[in-house]
């Protein structure tokens, strides 16, 4: 434990004021000075910098990520802090100013303006505003395809029944991916859009075949034929590639924050441009509710929440942005391309995800042959403490490892195939 966090867990258990521990709070002169340390000569984070058990090779960071130790530390010091005054660190405001902080960290970190950024717990809980939220009528439709997550598409499957609106959905062919190319993709969009889309919802990448689609292409596409908003479900991209929301063109993003981003979990980022935001009712409405008017706070849980949880955040957000983002794509880009030929080269197991790098990610799909895919699942989690997605509908294993997963990891669930 280094000085500075030393010092202030004493200061907590001492029972110092309130307004001597005020002064802790900020996140970014405690924090930046750890991640110095950490990173001095490295150029990505190594596997001593997380909690893993050392029996365990990791290749579900697609279902629930990690949380780098020194994140971890954060969210514990906050919530020790929160219970020496539990009142005073949920309703004083004295943490409204750090959560600004994270707000605007946020945004930096997708190039958004701080009013379009909001908190929410997950990707489901962003997908359920824009389903209940967004005013629709009965002439207008929702599209998206047969990849959506159900926490992305059952709000809108669920909710147009009492509201009235349309959905569309249409149907992405997944037996040959190899050859899928970004124009298959875009000819498919453009088949299915109509004069009455008035959304779209997007997949950046699907977690059940990994493909991950063109969306600067289809926004061009959607914009150029009068599609009002598209909405991009980032919970597979977020932390794992760049996203940028001005360059992307897109109206809304939600994500969960613990997968790619590491952040703890129910803890989230969402972007709601400005052209969209007065054209959604909030989900949760609570007192005060004006204050938050013009900007996306307005969509988020003003109720008794864990706000430790959203301080952390920033310092995930800290953490992410200290990663050289060369050597991360590098990396990926290193176990992806192994993967793939390992599956291509095993008699055994067929690569069942795009075959090209920009239509594909750090999450991928490989059929198996002769196994089913859950019992081979725990049989190497029992044996060998792998622990990866197994899909028996598709007879397949998603894998999807992180800047940390080794070459030798990839190599061996290969053998275990
Ligand atoms: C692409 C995608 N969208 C949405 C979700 C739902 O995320 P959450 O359960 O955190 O809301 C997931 C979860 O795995 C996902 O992979």
């Amino acid at each position: 434990m280094n000085t500075s966090r030393k010092d202030f867990l004493k200061t907590i258990s001492a029972g110092t004021s309130i307004s001597a521990l005020s002064l802790l709070t900020p996140i970014d002169s405690l924090f930046r000075k750890d991640l110095k340390e950490t990173f001095s000569s490295r150029k990505l984070p190594a596997k001593k910098d997380y909690s893993l058990d050392s029996n365990i090779k990791y290749l579900n960071h697609g279902s629930t990520g990690t949380i780098p130790k020194i994140v971890l530390e954060a969210h514990q010091d906050y919530l020790k802090l929160c219970e020496t005054n539990p009142w005073f660190y949920m309703w004083s405001g004295e943490w409204n100013d750090p959560i600004e902080k994270v707000r605007a960290k946020a945004a930096q970190y997708i190039n958004a303006e701080i009013d379009e950024v909001s908190f929410p717990h997950n990707t489901t809980e962003v997908f359920n505003v824009l389903a209940l939220g967004l005013e629709l009528n009965k002439e207008d439709e929702v599209l998206f395809c047969n990849f959506s997550h159900a926490g992305a598409s059952i709000p809108f499957l669920m909710h147009s029944k009492n509201l009235g609106y349309s959905v569309k959905t249409f149907d992405i062919p997944h037996d040959d991916l190899s050859s899928i190319t970004k124009q298959d993709i875009l000819a498919l969009y453009e088949e299915n859009i109509t004069s009455k889309t008035r959304l779209i919802v997007i997949p950046h990448l699907d977690n059940t075949f990994g493909i991950r689609q063109p969306v600067k292409e289809i926004t061009s596409l959607a914009r150029s034929k009068g599609v009002e908003f598209v909405a991009l479900d980032t919970a597979q991209t977020m932390g794992m590639i760049p996203i940028d929301v001005k360059d992307l063109d897109v109206d809304v993003i939600g994500t969960s924050a613990h997968k790619w981003i590491q952040a703890p979990k129910s803890i989230s980022i969402a972007y709601f441009s400005k052209r969209i935001q007065d054209q959604i009712n909030p989900m949760f409405v609570t007192w005060g509710q004006a204050r938050w008017k013009d900007s996306a706070r307005k969509f988020e849980d003003y109720g008794t929440r864990n706000l430790a949880q959203v301080l952390t955040l920033g310092h995930a957000l800290d953490f992410q942005m200290s990663i050289d983002q060369r050597a991360s794509k590098e990396k990926l880009q290193l176990l992806w391309r192994l993967s793939k030929e390992l599956a291509m080269k095993n008699p055994n197991t067929v690569w069942r995800s795009p075959a090209n790098w920009e239509l594909s990610g750090s999450l991928f799909v490989i059929e198996l042959k002769n196994r089913i895919p859950s019992e081979f699942a725990k049989a190497a989690f029992e044996n060998n403490g792998y622990v990866f997605r197994p899909f028996d509908a598709y007879s397949t294993i998603r894998v999807s490892p992180n800047i940390t997963t080794t070459e030798e990891e990839i190599e061996g669930l290969f053998r275990l195939v």
